[in-house]
């Protein structure tokens, strides 16, 4: 018998295709948000699921799919899946890392130069019909070219942040849980700095860890204080990791002249005061959204699937405790 998956969100049809040559597949493809109780149900009788961040999978939800084995990703992240319950339940686990890394640290540099330079204030003056002439002081930003970039978390994105920089011969200076190798820091050009030393002396500090129980709100309102006035704060990981309260405070106050937010704590729900705040630059959590690698890790998340159910080695597999 033909072993049953279920596809949580709308994916592209050449991935559901691929599916369809192993597994008996059903999917979301009116993309509604379901809820635990409408996943329990669907996910009662199937051996897989294709899930995104939008899910989440725990006790409550897999002490109720007894037949799942399976639960594959479709992003870097798994912050929505608790491997302790999949670990208990033999539910393997899997992501999609690598394959978003250049997009999203593109995306990362979107956020840079628009806060920077103040372009979404830019462009709401011209299409509100407000540009009546040229002035010198016009929407003065903040130059990105020779400033410092300070990187909370060289993983493999804030990596090729970090590579990115040298055609704006920035000043680079990071900060991890783990100092990374001497080879890393050599081809990033970054130096490793406190994490303290790295809010004081960063024009531009971008965010570039995962979220977990350690790192929630492990940018609140002691690290933006350490901040410039002038600085800007750029977050394209994970909402949570910074303290939204204490940011919009901090722009409120103009405490620090900007951020370029890509995520939120509680998204799609955001701090209300974003909206209100002119010297933000907010994105629906968009960053690895470009054609090809949203392609790439549905594909990814395909494969990590088929894999996972025909031979038990899936090859992002996140909890070998679950096998
Ligand atoms: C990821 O892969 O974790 C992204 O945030 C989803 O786009």
């Amino acid at each position: 018998m033909r072993k049953k998956i279920f596809v949580t969100r709308e994916v592209f049809g050449e991935v559901l295709d691929f599916l369809a040559l192993h597994f008996e597949v059903a999917a979301n493809q009116e993309d509604k948000v379901l809820t635990t109780e409408e996943l329990a149900r669907v996910l009662a009788d199937k051996d897989g699921a294709l899930t995104t961040l939008t899910e989440r999978i725990d006790e409550n939800l897999l002490s109720r799919c007894p037949q799942l084995k399976a639960v594959c990703n479709i992003a870097v992240g798994y912050n929505n899946i608790d491997l302790t319950a999949c670990n208990a339940h033999g539910v393997m686990a899997t992501n999609t890392p690598g394959v978003l890394d250049d997009t999203t640290a593109d995306f990362a540099w979107a956020l840079i130069l628009a806060t920077a330079r103040r372009l979404n204030e830019a462009e709401a003056y011209i299409r509100e019909g407000r540009w009546d002439k040229w002035k010198l002081k016009q929407f003065l930003g903040l130059d990105v070219h020779h400033a410092t970039l300070g990187i909370i978390g060289l993983g493999r994105i804030g990596q090729v942040v970090a590579r990115r920089a040298t055609g704006f011969e920035m000043e680079v200076l990071y900060h991890d849980v783990r100092r990374a190798s001497a080879e890393i820091e050599s081809a990033c050009r970054a130096r490793y700095v406190t994490k303290d030393d790295l809010f004081r002396r960063a024009d531009i500090v971008t965010i570039h860890i995962p979220y977990s129980r350690e790192t929630h709100h492990s940018i609140g309102a002691a690290e933006i204080a350490l901040m410039k006035p002038s600085a800007i704060l750029i977050h394209a990981a994970r909402g949570g990791v910074i303290d939204d309260a204490a940011l919009v405070e901090a722009l409120r106050k103009g405490t620090l002249a900007g951020a370029g937010l890509d995520v939120f704590e509680g998204e799609p729900a955001i701090h209300p005061g974003f909206r209100e705040l002119k010297n933000v630059v907010l994105s629906p959590h968009i960053a690895s959204s470009s054609e090809r690698t949203r392609f790439k890790m549905a594909m990814m998340a395909a494969e990590n699937c088929v894999a996972a159910l025909t031979t038990g080695n899936p090859p992002n597999l996140l909890n070998p405790a679950g096998k």
